[in-house]
């Protein structure tokens, strides 16, 4: 149980992603015993706050997400705060002096994590100044923790990786994909590797197709403003989705180091197939919610929401067909579909395998059933595997039996704890589960070619589907054309 000294710097520290999951976690890790004593967080953000009153809100933010609290009181001493203004090197200045003095009293061995936890825009002023500043002159370690989004597209994104990398060398960068810390998404790659009995089947002699959902019920909240420019395929596909796929799809790694890992990964992403044009509309369907019923309420369509245009072109719902042109998976469709507004929250995996050569068996009402491998990301955690067996007492007839495992499964956990997991990797410098810079300009190419179609296009049809549903038709469509169909996974 390594316990990492460090300061952490928090920028963006009166913010929703500091308060709802980035001191609950710091939290659950001190509870734990993995953090030292020797350790100090300074909160920074733009309002004049008094220590005081910055140890109160983290005080507050635990108490509300963690029901057993105790230490709190030791917890929140570590906490300061810093009043800042991000473009002015005078703010710097002082933040430097606050961060000398921590480093003294909690003999922090000159280690510093830089989390930039706030509006995007500022990244790259943030990073420039640290260093211009002095802040990443240190004898230990500097890390960069950066959330998403990171870029708009790939030309943007390419822009914020050249000023960051002026401050911080690429393994110092942190890209924060949190589906990489959820505990089910880090168990594909023990799933497939660690068992004799799936990585021989794990191709396309014996896979049919392999289908990733993650559905939300939420809409888009008080997001409008962000989400309008962002839509589904930047909020979700460039992301989470094309990070699940390519751990579904990567070669076995050599070695479980980071490199090893990322370099298999960034090889899946290379043999994707690009699309032009006219590709885009046969291999992507969009969406956007319309009004509907949810859990026995009205909610209102997408367009209705606040900050959002009444004409809205942007879509809350992305289907694609993906293929990776490889040895092992030519030919094998990987279909991926995101929503918001849907019929339940629910991340799952369906590995459909070939039918078999012949079928001597019947069901009684349909033919027999493809084997499935069903990882469930979330709200429950584990796998099931779909076989047919026997029905007792018909020796003709089959029947579907399921094996289940099932991890924990703690409801609505899933995202702090994936926040905690990875806020300690970055602590003790393990970046297996933090996006590489190649990993981010490739999802980045592949989704701008969308995304151009997209933006140039009205889709008249919107709003497509409607709320409480599994989205517009023509994503179902998609599949039969193919002759599969969408595995229900509520
Ligand atoms: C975020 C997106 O990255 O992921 C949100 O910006 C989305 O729009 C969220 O709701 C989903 O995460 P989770 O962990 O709830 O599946």
């Amino acid at each position: 149980n390594e316990k990492p000294t460090a300061l952490i710097m928090i920028f963006g520290a009166t913010g929703d992603l500091a308060k709802r999951k980035l001191f609950p976690s710091l939290y659950r890790l001190y509870k734990k015993g993995r953090l030292s004593e020797r350790f100090a967080v300074v909160g920074i953000a733009r309002r004049p706050l008094s220590n005081e009153e910055f140890q109160a809100s983290v005080k507050a933010s635990v108490e509300s997400a963690i029901k057993d609290n105790g230490e709190l009181e030791d917890f929140i001493s570590h906490f300061y705060y810093h009043s800042h203004d991000v473009t002015d090197s005078g703010s710097y200045l002082a933040l430097k002096s606050v961060a000398e003095k921590l480093d003294a009293h909690y003999s922090l061995e000159g280690n510093r994590i830089f989390y930039l936890a706030m509006a995007p825009e500022f990244f790259g002023t943030i990073a420039e100044h640290l260093k211009a500043d002095g802040l990443t002159d240190v004898d230990g370690f500097k890390r960069l923790v950066i959330e998403k989004p990171f870029g708009h597209d790939l030309e943007s994104a390419k822009q914020l990786n050249k000023q960051i990398r002026k401050a911080f060398s690429e393994n110092e960068i942190y890209r924060i994909d949190h589906y990489l810390g959820k505990d089910m998404v880090q168990n594909i790659e023990v799933i497939r590797f660690a068992n004799a009995i799936f990585e021989p089947l794990w191709n396309n002699r014996y896979i049919s197709n392999i289908q990733v959902t993650s559905s939300e019920v939420l809409g888009v909240e008080e997001r409008g403003r962000y989400y309008e420019k962002s839509g589904a395929l930047r909020d979700m596909v460039q992301n989470h989705m094309l990070q699940m796929v390519a751990l579904l799809a990567m070669e076995p790694p050599i070695r479980l180091t980071t490199d090893e890992i990322r370099s298999e990964k960034v090889k899946v992403l290379r043999a994707m197939r690009p699309l032009e044009g006219d590709q885009v509309k046969e291999y992507f369907v969009r969406g956007q919610y319309g009004k509907g019923q949810l859990n026995g309420q009205e909610v209102p369509a997408y367009n209705e929401e606040p900050m959002v245009d009444e004409q809205s072109n942007t879509e809350t719902f992305v289907a694609g067909k993906l293929m990776i042109d490889n040895f092992r998976w030519a030919g094998v469709p990987i279909y991926i579909r995101t929503g918001k507004r849907m019929a339940a929250k629910s991340t799952k995996i369906v590995i459909q395998f070939k039918d078999i050569p012949m079928n001597l068996y019947y069901q009684t009402e349909q033919t027999l059933n493809p084997n499935l491998l069903v990882i469930h990301i979330q709200p429950e955690e584990g796998i099931t595997l779909y076989l047919n067996a026997q029905k007792s007492g018909q020796n003709m007839e089959a029947t579907p039996v399921k094996l289940n495992f099932a991890n924990k499964g703690i409801d609505d956990m899933n995202t702090p704890e994936a926040y905690e997991r990875l806020l300690y990797d970055c602590m003790r410098g393990d970046a297996t589960n933090f996006t590489h810079w190649d990993e981010v300009a490739l999802s980045w190419s592949f989704v701008d070619k969308i995304s151009d179609v997209w933006e140039n296009t009205k889709e008249a049809g919107f709003p497509n589907y409607e709320s409480g549903s599994m989205g517009p038709k023509e994503a179902d469509q998609m599949l039969e054309k193919d002759g599969f169909f969408w595995w229900p996974v509520t």
